[in-house]
């Protein structure tokens, strides 16, 4: 079975075909993607309504991509499968309407996926697959959750943010300091070049016992020390400024580490799944290698290139809740989009 994919939730198009054979892991037949970024740069954070309407321009395109790399035709597609939320409402509604309306034409049907979900399978697509049960540290720029995963569809929510995401921490704290939108990537390249300990900033709920993470004090606590610097800040080369971001980033690491670990330890399971385009940072990644080898913890992430948003994601979601019989995919070709939608309601 060949399942297509369109992810069109927030600032990147992404488009991917996914094959299933049998019972075996989905793979990936070709994927295409169009970052926004540079577009909404101007502006310092999305823009809504430009996203959508750039989705419009680049959906068709990409697939065209897609189906031309894979060697396949649109009448080999057997499911559409789209980002039905969370996100944007509008650039949800271009790549659901885009899919349901390819769907209707091909006299296929289609399937609505989240894009949590998306996510959080996304590991099953790299060279060193997961398998249930495991934790889960999902880390994005709207969301930061840890779940406890039985299977396709069977997630419970151990804890969350009550506030900022943990990329929303990122993003927030880099353009303090001056750098431009997406900040997360810029500022952990930045803190290479910096000392850790340089300043001290607050660990919020780092103590509070239970799984939930607090980031909007650390933000405010970057803001009043860029004002203690001064001009260094948020000046190209100052080492102050380097500073700030390894002690920004150290201090969202170790929160991120030490309940991921609290988690892993209460629950008992001996895998981490890591995913959301936090997931990318190596800072991160180095940390919780260490730690989770420590603890005899098997630790999954997705590709690099896969940790951000992409179709392969929400392809390979589909593919799963297909293959898990969690969901059927149905020829009714009305939708709606669900930019709220907490993952642990999804059955
Ligand atoms: O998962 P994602 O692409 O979008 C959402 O679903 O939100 O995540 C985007 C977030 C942004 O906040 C971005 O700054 C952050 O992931 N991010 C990073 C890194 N790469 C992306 N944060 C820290 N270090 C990185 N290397
Ligand atoms: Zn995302």
């Amino acid at each position: 079975m060949r399942i297509l994919g369109i992810e069109s939730s927030c600032d990147e198009t992404g488009v991917a075909l996914v094959e299933t054979t049998g019972d075996a892991l989905p793979r990936l037949l070709s994927h295409a993607l169009y970052s926004q970024i540079e577009m909404h740069q101007a502006y310092g954070g999305v823009v809504p309504e430009l996203a959508s309407r750039d989705h419009i321009r680049r959906v068709l395109p990409l697939t065209r991509q897609v189906m031309a790399e894979a060697g396949a035709q649109l009448v080999d597609i057997d499911v559409v499968a789209y980002t039905r939320g969370p996100g944007l409402a509008g650039a949800l509604l271009v790549g659901s309407g885009v899919a349901c309306a390819l769907a209707a034409s091909l006299g296929k049907p289609v399937l609505g996926v989240h894009h949590l979900e998306g996510h959080l399978l996304s590991p099953f697509l790299s060279a060193d697959p997961p398998e249930f049960p495991f934790i889960a540290l999902l880390v994005s720029g709207g969301h930061t959750q840890l779940m406890r995963v039985d299977g396709v569809g069977r997630y419970e929510l151990l804890g969350e943010t009550i506030d900022d995401a943990a990329g929303e921490a990122f993003d927030k704290s880099a353009k303090l300091m001056g750098l431009p939108y997406p900040g997360g990537p810029g500022l952990s390249r930045l803190a290479e070049q910096g000392d850790p300990t340089a300043y001290k900033l607050p660990r919020p709920l780092l103590y509070s016992g239970d799984f939930d993470f607090s980031f909007a004090g650390l933000k405010t606590a970057v803001l009043t020390q860029t004002k203690k610097i001064g001009p260094a800040a948020h000046t190209e080369g100052a080492p102050e400024r380097a500073d700030l971001a390894a002690s920004t980033q150290a201090a969202i690491v170790e929160v991120l580490l030490k309940k991921s670990m609290a988690a892993l330890k209460s629950s008992g399971l001996t895998r981490l799944v890591v995913a959301g385009g936090v997931g990318a940072n190596r800072e991160l990644r180095r940390q919780l290698n260490e730690a989770c080898a420590k603890a005899r913890v098997r630790v999954h992430y997705p590709e690099l290139h896969l940790c951000t948003d992409n179709g392969a994601m929400i392809a390979m979601a589909a593919a799963m809740r297909l293959q898990s019989g969690a969901q059927v995919a149905e020829a009714r070709y009305s939708f709606d989009v669900k930019p709220r939608w907490p993952l642990h309601e999804l059955v």
